[in-house]
């Protein structure tokens, strides 16, 4: 099958943040599992009515849904254990509390109520929520499989996403340990493509890297004087920053596209073959999917 990047990029990555994580989830899946259970109404549509119609009030919806997916589903698979209330649940874990988008979830599944009562489960529609989400940021649409069950079980102690500060060897590791190899891990940081990140989270690495009292001499030196612009030192952090740096098209971090790939491969990715990877997958035109 011959793909342009653009939709290799979308159904590469979600198809693969759904086919590698269902595995934790319990229950069989199958596409279309909600026609049998409800009947008339259309639950997938029913949750985009919902998400398109947040996402025209604020796109950037779009990428706090998809974050809060990669969130739920890399601790102990897609089970909205992130989205249950508690003192020490998983909301609370300090990775998650920038989490936005549970009113988002919460809409979809009281819309979801009205014509299909007491059946859907919320880790499904995150699912049909992302998948709405990818699609009206330009990211294709593909199909999801369905029939998840909700967890009861969320702890924060649980959580055990990996640090911005973590090497490319440390992220190939941590992914490792959820059976997804280094070339799954690389589609599914092209989810990056959309949305941005708080300077606090990276601001070490702009003026004082590993206490060394200069910046991270690996970054790129435009990308260092441009992002000091954004963070400047000894501000408290909360300035925000696009993940998709493409500078010749500042929609860039709003649609999903494959030019966080170009611009992070040419920037901070030093391990060839991480990179390697990149290019022979990413960043041609066009090319032969053979793996998935
Ligand atoms: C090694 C793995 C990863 C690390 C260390 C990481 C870390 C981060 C950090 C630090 C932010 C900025 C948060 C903020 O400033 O509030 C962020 C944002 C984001 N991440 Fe990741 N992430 C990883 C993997 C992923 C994956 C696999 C996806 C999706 C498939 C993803 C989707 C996103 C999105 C969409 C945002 C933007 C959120 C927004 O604008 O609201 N990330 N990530």
């Amino acid at each position: 099958m011959i793909m342009s990047s653009t939709a290799l990029v979308a159904v590469g990555i979600f198809g693969l943040i759904l086919v590698s994580f269902t595995g934790q989830c319990y229950g069989e899946l199958e596409v279309g599992f909600y026609k049998r259970k409800c009947l008339a109404a259309d639950v997938e549509k029913t949750v985009a009515d919902v998400v398109k119609a947040m996402f025209f009030k604020d796109p950037t919806i779009a990428a706090t849904i998809l974050r809060m997916k990669f969130h739920d589903c890399f601790v102990k698979g897609c089970d909205t254990s992130i989205l249950l209330d508690g003192s020490s649940g998983e909301k609370t874990a300090p990775p998650n509390l920038g989490i936005r988008g549970c009113d988002v979830i919460a809409a979809a599944k009281a819309a979801v109520e009205t014509v299909c009562p007491g059946v859907v489960s919320c880790s499904d529609i995150i699912v049909m929520a992302t998948r709405e989400a990818v699609y009206l940021s330009g990211g294709g649409r593909y199909n999801i499989q369905t029939g998840r069950r909700d967890g009861f079980e969320s702890r924060a102690s649980n959580v055990d996403l990996p640090a911005p500060s973590i090497s490319v060897t440390q992220s190939v590791a941590a992914f490792d340990i959820l059976g997804l190899n280094a070339t799954d891990m690389v589609y599914l940081l092209g989810g990056r493509t959309i949305g941005v990140a708080h300077c606090f989270l990276f601001q070490d690495r702009l003026y004082n890297f590993q206490n060394t009292g200069k910046p991270d001499l690996s970054m790129d030196s435009s990308l260092l004087k441009k992002l000091r612009l954004i963070c400047p030192p000894n501000s408290a952090g909360r300035n925000t920053t696009k993940l998709d740096q493409n500078h010749r098209n500042l929609l860039s971090s709003f649609i999903v596209d494959n030019s966080f790939y170009s611009v992070t491969a040419a920037n901070t990715w030093p391990s060839t073959r991480t990179q390697n990877k990149i290019h022979r997958y990413l960043l041609q035109d066009d090319l032969m999917v053979t793996e998935q």
